[in-house]
């Protein structure tokens, strides 16, 4: 597969937060579609899509598959063998937290689980460092200084350039910022779930993450395929809600995300966009927006997908339309 010589020409690239690095504004998840389950070409293919459209940011995190582990071990035999003379021109990052080895430390918040992680994470990623390093979710039953002081321990040791916090409520960011900065390795970036279908971050998140001047890449922008025009007659079978080991389930394909899916389309048509290039447009909106962080499971998604920057404004009337179908 070729490198396109113009991948940098049509990328729009935001500054996160008050830090040096700029994330494109829509990034790449390997949560679903690079396991073990799944085709190794196709995998190949998407990261060589992605990166040849300027999408130099590519999110893993040590559980990704199924089986977990299998994302990072695909993403990090397509580096070694492909991409490896690239690996300057990416963001790769990876986090640990949620369930991952037997025992107990193989989850949550603990030194011992974040820094085995990460060890574990490098080996498969065949990498020396991943460029941002996350606490995956807030662990109620281990000290945050634990956590965030494991973190600052991985960023100095040269495993991960930046630390991450992913899931984190506002009141628990509020303190792991206060203690990064404390211990000098502020938080480059929060990764919180957000999308027409759950705005959570509008209540206190996004005001602080802007107050504090720290970036948030938001992850499933497509609400994981309800936001596109996928499920608006059935579900395919190939489809994230139709396949046995996919993450969406059928009875989350409601008829109520159906209707609104179907009036959101109208008004998307209205913009020349498809549902899934209105919805990534929607997420940007907001300027604390650092990127919209996708998953594809075809090229021709991502290629698709990132028309959406083709076309980012709204007008008043089309926010407020929007509104209403999403609040009746
Ligand atoms: N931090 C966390 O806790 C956390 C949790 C979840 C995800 N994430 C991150 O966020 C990334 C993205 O999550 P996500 O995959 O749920 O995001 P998403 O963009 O909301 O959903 C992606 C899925 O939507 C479908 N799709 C995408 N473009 C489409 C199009 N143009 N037309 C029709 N269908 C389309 C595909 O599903 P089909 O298989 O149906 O084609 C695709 O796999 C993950 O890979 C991961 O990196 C983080």
């Amino acid at each position: 597969m070729n490198i396109n010589e113009n991948r940098y020409d049509k990328m729009r690239y935001n500054r996160c937060g008050n830090s040096g690095i700029k994330l494109p504004a829509i990034s790449l998840g390997l949560w679903q579609n690079f396991g073990g389950y799944d085709t190794f070409e196709n995998a190949k293919k998407l990261i060589f899509t992605a990166f040849n459209l300027g999408i130099t940011h590519f999110d893993l995190a040590n559980n990704y598959g199924p089986p977990p582990g299998s994302a990072e071990l695909t993403f990090g035999k397509i580096i070694k063998d492909h991409l490896f003379n690239y690996r300057d021109e990416m963001l790769i990052s990876s986090k640990a937290g949620y369930d991952m080895w037997s025992g107990p430390y193989g989850e949550w918040g603990s030194r011992k689980h974040l820094i085995s992680s990460i060890d574990q994470s490098l080996k498969r990623l065949n990498l020396d460092y991943v460029d941002i390093f996350y606490s995956h979710r807030f662990d109620p039953n281990t000290p945050l200084e634990e956590t965030m002081g494991a973190l600052d321990q991985i960023v100095r040791s040269g495993k991960a350039l930046y630390a991450g916090i992913s899931n984190y409520k506002p009141e628990q960011t509020i303190r792991a910022l206060k203690i990064l900065n404390d211990l000098g390795t502020p938080c480059l970036i929060h990764q919180p779930r957000y999308s027409m279908y759950d705005r959570w971050i509008e209540d206190g998140l996004t005001d602080l993450l802007a107050k504090e001047n720290v970036g948030a890449i938001v992850f499933s922008p497509l609400s994981q395929g309800l936001l596109t025009d996928k499920y608006l007659k059935e579900i395919p079978i190939n489809s994230r809600a139709g396949k046995k080991h996919g993450f969406l389930q059928k009875n989350q394909v409601t008829q109520e995300f159906i209707n609104k899916s179907k009036k959101l389309n109208e008004i998307a048509i209205t913009r020349n966009q498809s549902l899934a290039q209105m919805a990534i447009s929607w997420v940007l909106r907001n300027p604390i927006i650092t990127s919209a962080l996708i998953g594809a499971s075809s090229i021709n998604q991502i290629q698709e997908n990132v028309k959406a920057l083709n076309n980012l404004a709204f007008s008043k009337d089309e926010l407020n339309k929007i509104e209403k179908i999403l609040t009746s």
